[in-house]
């Protein structure tokens, strides 16, 4: 493994240690992505949204400013605690649990959630297989929306060294695997041509 490699994975895959909690604890940059998620998603105090990838827990922070309930997971126990912090109040309210755990292997029942976001985290997942686990704990007809980087950014926004480490699917490709997973109305949405960022939304199939 080299530096970069064990940056990118101590920063962005698995973040942990003290810079990490630092540089999460609020991730200005990613503030535009959290409010166009939020829009996608429309939240009522009727959902419970479930969270992937959290991070230090800004999102969901802002998420339950619209009355909703929610979980939040990230497989990072740093991260985890540090979302936990941020939200101490929603904890202890009962409005918020936050878990540690795999996207790939969820410990919810099945239908639990009415949708989920999951934002700068698909592109380290087997998305079909993680689509399909996110399918299993939604509700028919519950939401998702992903927020993603196309294909071949340019290395100003994602630095070749860590668009290795990325799986970026094609348009075609992310629509494909939704449908792969059990979801329908896939719809794709470049939020910034030159950025090549992607807001996909989705449904789970089923009957409402
Ligand atoms: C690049 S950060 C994005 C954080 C936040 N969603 C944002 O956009 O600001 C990716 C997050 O996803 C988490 N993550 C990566 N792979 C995961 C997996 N397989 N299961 C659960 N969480 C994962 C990481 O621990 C990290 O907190």
């Amino acid at each position: 493994m080299t530096i970069a490699d064990m940056v990118a994975d101590r920063l962005l895959q698995r973040p942990r240690g003290r810079i990490a909690r630092m540089w999460w604890r609020d991730m200005k940059a990613h503030h535009g992505i959290f409010r166009d998620t939020l829009e996608a998603l429309d939240l009522t105090p009727d959902d419970h949204l479930l969270e992937i990838g959290c991070g230090g827990g800004t999102f969901v922070k802002w998420a339950l400013e619209t009355g909703c309930r929610a979980t939040a997971v990230d497989h990072s126990v740093d991260m985890v605690e540090l979302a936990k912090t941020n939200n101490a109040d929603a904890v202890r309210a009962g409005g918020l649990d936050v878990v540690s755990a795999p996207a790939e292997n969820l410990p919810f029942p099945e239908g639990q959630f009415t949708c989920a976001a999951l934002m700068n985290v698909l592109f380290f997942l087997d998305a079909p297989a993680a689509l399909a686990e996110l399918k299993r704990v939604l509700v028919p007809g519950g939401r998702v929306v992903v927020h993603t980087v196309a294909p071949n950014p340019p290395a100003k926004v994602v630095p070749p060294t860590m668009a290795k480490r990325m799986r970026l699917y094609g348009d075609d490709e992310l629509l494909a695997c939704f449908t792969a997973s059990g979801f329908t109305d896939g719809h794709l949405t470049r939020i910034d041509g030159a950025y090549q960022l992607v807001i996909a939304t989705a449904k789970a199939a089923g009957r409402v």
